[in-house]
């Protein structure tokens, strides 16, 4: 793996869905196994704005893995494995607020995580003696600021290039999935002042910080979740359709932000 990385010089990781295929220039195909088994699909490294770009399609190439069934871990240790030291974790949400509508793109800042059952953590003391994990020191992620500032600067200066709305921070509340939030529950998250759902923010973003990587999340709005200010509650359907209309503008944001990481 160490040779992998350093013929194709990796500078930058994107974890998104399979709509990013489109923007890598002379893409290569590389097949992993790592100690928690396959990512969610062959890593594709490329050119993207003259930086090599790792991207990996989060939910696999065909859509073959819901958000809580996800190989967080094996995704991770992928990009890990091939030098990759800034990721980008581009996702859709749902809209908490009322100033937060479809189509808008939010640079969040906060995590709340009501995810649970899912693999969370590379320091797994727990686990049974022959688990990868085990025989790691003790470790507790230090995670108050979860996103990587100079990441989160440089999605918030590509969408102002591009012309999109960008909201600069919020909380993004993870459910587990795959059922979208009731009302009393979307409605507990907006009267804590949280503005974004979404199903698949963790444990991404802390797996990145354990393998000591940057990383930064920008979330598409693509619903109201069970009803912001009397909208109609999010389907899968409606969900899918503003994903498909703003899949270039997301990738446009990213292809600008990549030539600035650092
Ligand atoms: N992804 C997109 N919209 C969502 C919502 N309303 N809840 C959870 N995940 C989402």
């Amino acid at each position: 793996l160490d040779d992998r990385a350093s013929e194709f010089g990796i500078e930058v990781g994107v974890i998104g869905g399979s709509g990013f295929y489109e923007f890598i220039d002379d893409p290569v195909d590389l097949e992993f196994d790592t100690p928690y088994g396959a990512p969610s699909a062959a890593i594709t490294v490329g050119e993207v704005a003259g930086r090599t770009v790792a991207f990996l399609p989060r939910h696999g190439r065909d859509h073959d893995y819901v958000a809580h069934r996800v190989p967080f871990r094996a995704n991770i240790w992928a990009m890990a494995s091939l030098g990759v030291r800034s990721v980008f974790g581009p996702c859709s949400c749902g809209s908490l607020q009322p100033d937060l509508h479809p189509g808008d793109f939010v640079v969040v800042d906060q995590i709340v995580d009501r995810t649970w059952g899912r693999d969370a953590t590379f320091f797994d003391r727990g686990a049974p003696d022959d688990a990868p994990g085990f025989d790691q020191p003790l470790h507790h992620q230090a995670f108050a600021d979860p996103y990587d500032p100079g990441l989160r600067r440089a999605l918030l200066d590509a969408a102002r290039r591009v012309g999109v709305t960008a909201h600069d921070g919020g909380a993004m509340v993870v459910i587990n999935g795959p059922r979208f939030s009731t009302r009393a529950e979307s409605r507990w998250f907006r009267e804590m002042g949280w503005s974004v759902v979404n199903m698949t923010g963790m444990p991404e973003a802390v797996l990145a910080a354990e393998a000591g990587m940057a990383y930064a999340s920008v979330a598409l709005v693509t619903d109201y979740d069970a009803g912001v200010d009397g909208h109609e509650p999010v389907t899968m359907d409606g969900v899918l359709a503003v994903m498909r209309e703003n899949i270039a503008r997301l990738r446009d944001v990213l292809e600008h932000a990549i030539p600035s990481v650092g």
